[in-house]
């Protein structure tokens, strides 16, 4: 075998419930890997969650908890967030999973015996909420601190630090001469800019145990826990390595009996690592680094999306402006809030939710684009040929054809967005050929049966290539319109998307609305 397709997203934390912004970042990531299985290529998707720090430690301790406990309650509210999204992931990776923790202890042992972490004492201010060092940089002009820094204390502690400073040059070079190591551009630039702007400060990658113990402890020196950002980027290679990647092991775990290298799980290098726009220093500065210097490839591409706002104004639990993603799913259903979300914002800019928004989308483009198109297309091919598909008609094939391979395109290149609205000019051509060709009117004269024959062909047709194209953004209504089509395979392949594919004399099943109009009874 050869390596798979391998991308990931950010790894949510623990303590806190699913938001929009998660969603997003899951449905982004699932259409982009269920898009390359599509095509043919053996995508594995992992996701998971970071459940180490000190919030998840006080958080444990104020319900009365363990920390492990409290949090595989926590974790069981999450994958039942996934299963509500319809997200494919092929991996659930938790920082506090056994397999994980060895993984990254292998890894800081081989660091430190190589003499890239070293022990020394820092004195500073220490902002507790936010669980970070704070310099003069983060002084307000009047010396204090910002408010949203909580607490601000001074602090002196030792702690061990991961050297970073030997790396900047190299890394500049490769994001230089790789434009699509991050992505958007402007992101690309940003980094870049950081890079050269300033020397970079070594990574302070511990905490004292005595403070934090909800943390992996450090293999030489079991009186100090990983920070949590050495932790959490780690899982990117702590799972493809507990599933037997030769990469991974080779340069972490070269002697261990138990992982044993499998050529099936050939995923290192990550292809994409998806997250959004506040974390990506740690992705495209830290991460690579702490790559390279455990003697691992780096990732192919950091692709970074934009925050999600909700009426123009940042969500927020305590000001109640918020999305609650599970409920928009209770309420129209999991495709039209993939399709929403996709269609709304592209990867990269921000967004911005509005009900009024979501409904418009819903109205226009699924209940009367999409569902209306499929439902007429199939009711009037019951009705008027008893559901047997005719002989085979080219007529909408070319534009069909045209659009397909504009889809196939976007999708290669990650562009969604772009991608849909490729997908929605079939939609749009095949609604406004029903109003052209108005079988309504053929069936009623005989003389026009052929044409009706063509006419119905064509749309059917077109219904069967809209649920292969559609099949990453919206697999449920996909699989539903080959199940109405009375076809028993699934759409999950792209090569399906060629024109021709359903035959004369095929029977297809029933029609049943795909996103019921909000005047009607839900199916
Ligand atoms: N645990 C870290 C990530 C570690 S990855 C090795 C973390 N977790 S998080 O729960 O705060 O965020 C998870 C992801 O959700 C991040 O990529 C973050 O950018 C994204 N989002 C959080 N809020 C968001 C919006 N409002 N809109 C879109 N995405 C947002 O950071």
């Amino acid at each position: 075998m050869s390596k798979r397709f391998y991308i990931t997203t950010a790894i949510d934390y623990v303590n806190g419930l699913p938001h929009l912004g998660h969603a997003y970042e899951k449905v982004i990531t699932d259409v982009i890997a269920r898009a390359r299985r599509a095509m043919g290529e053996g995508a594995f998707f992992l996701t998971g969650l970071d459940e180490h720090g000190q919030k998840v430690q006080q958080a444990a301790v104020a319900d009365g908890k363990s920390p492990q406990a409290y949090c595989d309650e926590l974790a069981a509210i999450w994958k039942t967030f996934l299963g509500r999204l319809n997200v494919s992931n092929d991996d659930f990776i938790r920082t506090t999973d056994p397999r994980h923790k060895s993984l990254v202890q292998a890894m800081l042992a081989k660091l430190h015996a190589q003499g890239d972490i070293y022990q020394a004492s820092y004195s500073g201010f220490y902002s507790a909420k936010e669980e970070t060092f704070l310099t003069e940089k983060d002084r307000r002009p009047n010396g204090t601190f910002d408010p949203s820094w909580g607490e601000v204390v001074k602090l002196a502690e030792d702690n061990y630090y991961f050297k970073m400073g030997q790396h900047q040059a190299w890394l500049i070079d490769h994001i230089e001469k790789n434009l699509g190591f991050v992505q958007p551009d402007y992101r690309h630039n940003e980094v870049l800019g950081f890079l050269r702007s300033e020397p970079l400060q070594d990574l302070c990658i511990t905490r004292p145990a005595a403070r934090l113990s909800w943390g992996i402890p450090l293999p030489f020196n079991p009186a100090f826990v990983t920070y949590v950002w050495f932790d959490a980027l780690s899982n990117y290679i702590t799972s493809p390595g507990s599933l037997g990647d030769p990469t991974v092991l080779g340069a972490l775990d070269p002697n261990s009996a138990f992982r044993v290298p499998h050529s099936e799980s050939e995923l290192w290098p990550a292809d994409i690592h998806v997250i959004g726009k506040d974390i990506v220093k740690f992705h495209a500065v830290y991460w690579p680094i702490m790559l390279k210097a455990a003697g691992l490839p780096l990732p192919k591409q950091v692709l970074v999306h934009g925050w999600w706002q909700k009426d123009g104004a940042k969500m927020s639990k305590s000001t109640g402006n918020v999305v609650d993603p599970v409920a928009v799913i209770d309420e129209w259903g999991v495709d039209a809030f993939r399709y929403y979300v996709v269609r709304e914002l592209d990867i990269g800019p921000d967004g911005n939710w509005t009900d009024a928004g979501f409904q418009a989308r819903y109205s226009a483009e699924l209940a009367n684009g999409l569902g209306n198109l499929v439902n007429r297309s199939l009711s009037m091919l019951k009705r008027y040929r008893r559901g047997v598909v005719p002989a085979r008609s080219d007529e909408l094939a070319s534009e069909v054809g045209r659009a397909v391979d504009e889809a196939g395109a976007h999708l290669k290149a990650n562009q969604l967005q772009a991608a849909l609205v490729s997908i929605w000019t079939i939609v749009t051509r095949a609604n406004l050929y029903v109003e052209q060709t108005k079988p309504f009117n053929l069936a009623k004269n005989p003389a026009q049966s052929k044409r009706l024959d063509d006419v119905l062909y064509n749309l059917a047709e077109t219904c069967r290539i809209l649920a292969v194209l559609l099949w990453p953004f919206v697999p449920a209504s996909a699989e539903k319109i080959f199940g109405q089509l009375g076809l028993a395979e699934s759409p999950k392949r792209l090569a399906l998307a060629s024109w021709g594919g359903l035959v004369a004399g095929h029977v297809i099943g029933e029609p049943v609305p795909l996103f019921p109009r909000k005047d009607q009874p839900k199916q």
